[in-house]
């Protein structure tokens, strides 16, 4: 799908123009300037048909060949009542066009209704969600399914009707990078865990490396023993799949700048070990590298769109899996940072690897760290699928990232980091334990990786709720790319 930016009027748009429509107060209704405009060329086609436009936000009507004008078919949306449009409703009318383009089988496409103000953001803004919008409701997986129906829709061309500029221009390529970066994150969240193991994950960064010209290290089982990493390696123990610590850097910015580190928790499958998880769902913890899939999907994006910046990724990747190897409840272990704890539920696995990255993250002198996770079903009970969990040891940096949440619409809420946590996760036998009990679940989760980030300026982020859906829409989002990559060029440019 390529989308171009042209001053295009709409009575000369080929192919599909979708227009936007206000509902108004009673069954009042408000045209917007490109579908006015097409409503008088077309001697009054559109006040006619505007009747059978249901008022929901999304809601689309198909008009065919009207005259007076060059398109074959007119997309008439609805935006909602013009006093509560706004980002969400920007985001549903450009959904619902996006399924109906779908639906329609639409070659060529002119959105008009990218130029519609919404609230005080920037046109630039709406180019970047229209564009992400589109692309996330044309994402396929069916790569392994053998009967392909219905046969790949066929959007190529999406003209987005502004006037061309600089900005404009790069928010274009900001978004399709970011989209693209999105896809990847979804692939490898989709993908089984048969065939999505550490080594493909650590394969992926190497395609991602020569492709962009990224510098690449994969440190082994060997040197992750030499090193000392007790507790990424206590999670290991059981699979047959090894270990692969990833760790993938794009040097974008100034030699002298400090990078962005991001560290992924990539478990390409979590049965909880000798905790073992129930049977039901299980299929699920095929999505628990989600975090990794998002650090490469970000740095994907970054290194596309040639991002001014240095950022380095830092993906510990392995399985979770019962046996005879594996540790044991009650096991102690000493992690990188010389601190022993007490496992006492394997289930708890992510931090044990992230712990482990996270000290080794510090070797970067990196000026800001965040790492990312479906670390707890906690979280999920907690935020639901809405909003990630948010943590901070600085509120500079978790407002940072609160803003740019809200900019990429890939929402975060903050919760507390208060030492009056660390309590819980107290051991009788080690310097801590793994588990801090069911209170605040996914706050002790956190605080325990506090304990290794004392001396860098990091945030965390829970997606256990937000990475993937589950049902029938069952599959991976990819978020939280969008807000990483948001984050990533807002922080990079206000210093
Ligand atoms: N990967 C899971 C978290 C998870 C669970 C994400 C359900 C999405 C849905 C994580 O490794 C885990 O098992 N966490 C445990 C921690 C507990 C043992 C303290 C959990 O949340 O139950
Ligand atoms: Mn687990
Ligand atoms: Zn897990």
């Amino acid at each position: 799908m390529e989308f171009s930016i042209k001053a295009l009027a709409p009575e000369s748009a080929t192919g599909c123009a979708v227009l936007g429509v206000f509902s108004g107060a009673g069954a009042g209704r408000e045209l917007t300037a490109p579908a006015k405009r097409i409503d008088q060329k077309s001697n009054g086609a559109i006040g006619k048909a505007l009747r059978d436009l249901p008022a929901k936000t999304g809601a689309t009507l198909l008009l065919r060949e009207l005259r007076g004008i060059v398109a074959e078919r007119v997309l008439l949306v609805s935006l909602g009542e013009r006093d509560e449009f706004g980002e969400a409703a920007f985001r549903d009318a450009v959904r619902g066009a996006a399924a109906a383009l779908k639906e329609l089988g639409a070659r060529d496409a002119a959105l008009y209704l990218v130029d519609v103000r919404v609230g005080r953001r920037h046109v630039s803004w709406n180019l970047r969600h229209a564009v992400l919008g589109m692309r996330d409701a044309f994402y396929r997986f069916d790569h392994l399914k053998t009967q392909k129906k219905p046969p790949a829709p066929a959007l190529e061309n999406v003209v987005l009707p502004l006037s061309p500029g600089a900005q404009l221009q790069a928010a274009l390529r900001e978004a399709s990078a970011t989209a693209d970066g999105v896809e990847l994150a979804r692939t490898l969240g989709n993908l089984p865990p048969n065939v999505c193991t550490p080594a493909y994950l650590a394969a992926e960064a190497q395609k991602l490396a020569r492709q962009f010209k990224l510098e690449l290290e994969v440190l082994e089982r060997r040197d992750m023993e030499k090193l000392g990493m007790g507790a990424l390696l206590a999670v290991t123990r059981a699979s047959h799949q090894p270990p692969k610590l990833i760790v993938l850097r794009y040097s974008g910015g100034a030699r002298s700048r400090k990078p962005l580190v991001l560290v992924g928790k990539g478990i390409t499958f979590d049965t909880g070990g000798i905790s073992l998880k129930p049977a039901g769902e299980m299929d699920e913890m095929k999505f628990d590298m989600s975090g990794a899939g998002s650090v490469l999907g970000a740095l994907r994006a970054l290194a596309g769109m040639r991002a001014p910046l240095n950022v380095i990724g830092v993906m510990p990747a392995c399985e979770n899996m019962p046996g005879g190897a594996a540790s044991r409840p009650g096991d102690i272990v000493t992690t990188l940072s010389g601190q022993t704890v007490e496992i006492l539920n394997t289930d708890a696995e992510g931090r044990l690897i992230l712990c482990d990255a996270l000290s080794y993250a510090a070797r970067f002198e990196p000026d800001v760290v965040v790492d990312i996770a479906t670390l707890t079903g906690a979280c999920v009970i907690a935020l639901g699928h809405v909003a990630s969990g948010l943590w901070a040891n600085e509120q500079k940096l978790a407002d940072e990232l609160r803003a740019a949440a809200d900019d990429a619409w890939d929402r975060v809420w903050q919760m507390p980091l208060w030492e009056d946590y660390q309590e819980q996760l107290r051991s009788n036998f080690a310097d801590f334990a793994n588990i801090g009990g069911r209170p605040a679940g996914s706050i002790t989760a956190a605080s325990f990786l506090a304990r290794f980030t004392k001396k860098l300026r990091w945030a965390h982020l829970d997606i256990a709720g937000t990475a993937w859906k589950s049902g029938r829409e069952k599959g991976s989002t990819g978020r939280p790319v969008p807000l990483l990559v948001r984050f990533a060029l807002r922080h990079a440019g206000r210093k």
